[in-house]
């Protein structure tokens, strides 16, 4: 799996197999399992996703190694003040069966807690309990704020990010800022497999709507994080790395911004 270099040196596989909604144990044994088959070692979980326990499972079940793998988990909302933050930190070390994780993230930029909040995400990052720290669902004018007040800069940004909604004005300012996006949803749900341009350059290049929603991704410098719980999926969704997609075929994909949120809209949060 290719990686690439976060701003402290942490190297991250460019494609993860996101969690979210995943919450049966056997579902999520048997996910891992095909991921860790078809050649991923990172793994995107989160407090609120409440598969960190399972994820641990699946991991030992599949044979991996702990150093072998890129475990991502999230500071849910309500874990972001203090007294609340530290043993939520330690319940999903104890859940994921580790001490550390490569990946700590903020899950949402709540406004009464987020500043204090970062400041705890640094201590944790100090401590050694997460190799890398960053942000989700953070728009431009959160991390403006963020950058003025830090003592370590976040390493990465996950947001919804897909061909339906570009968001090329976040891309652009993370990248000027060392900081590497992470697009969750990358196929939007599933939307728009039926698309007609999509389809187009998928048989151009052999490849499915969602190869190509998920190659977009990485052509723009993003990480994607796909779901799904199906192992042919799960296998298609990181045999990416074959083709890349042309100019036109940019192009063409450049059309498709419609500005579709399927998930969280941060645009309104002060
Ligand atoms: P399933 O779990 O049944 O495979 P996103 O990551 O953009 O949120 O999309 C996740 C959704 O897309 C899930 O409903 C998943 O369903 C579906 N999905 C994931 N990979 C593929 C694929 N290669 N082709 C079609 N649908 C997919």
């Amino acid at each position: 799996m290719k990686d690439v270099t976060l701003h402290n040196g942490v190297k991250m596989p460019v494609i993860a197999l996101g969690l979210w909604k995943n919450l049966i144990p056997t579902s999520v044994h048997k996910s891992v399992k095909a991921a860790i088959d078809a050649g991923y070692t990172h793994f995107d979980s989160a407090q609120i996703y409440k598969n960190e326990r399972f994820l641990k499972t699946g991991l030992k079940k599949a044979g991996v190694n702990r150093e072998d793998v890129f475990i991502t988990t999230k500071i849910y909302n309500s874990n972001q003040p203090d007294g609340k933050f530290q043993p939520s930190l330690e319940k999903s070390l104890k859940n994921l069966g580790t001490d550390y994780v490569e990946l700590l993230l903020l899950h949402f930029p709540v406004t009464e807690t987020r500043a204090r909040a970062w400041e705890l995400m640094e201590e944790a990052y100090e401590e050694g309990k997460a190799k890398a720290i960053g942000v989700s669902n953070y728009t431009i004018r959160h991390l403006e704020e963020l950058l003025a007040a830090c003592k370590v800069k976040p390493m990465v940004n996950q947001v919804e990010l897909h061909v339906f909604l570009q968001q090329p004005e976040l891309v652009e300012y993370c990248q000027k800022n060392d900081i590497v996006v992470e697009a969750y949803s990358p196929i939007a749900h599933g939307k728009g497999l039926d698309n007609l341009v999509l389809k187009e350059i998928a048989e151009k290049h052999g490849k499915s709507p969602a190869q190509i929603m998920i190659r977009w991704c990485i052509e723009i410098g993003t990480v994607p994080l796909p779901k799904s719980t199906h192992a042919d999926r799960i296998q298609q969704n990181i045999d990416v790395f074959d083709f890349k997609l042309d100019k036109d075929d940019m192009a063409k994909i450049a059309e498709l911004e419609e500005g579709l949120r399927t998930c969280w809209d941060p645009s309104d949060v002060e």
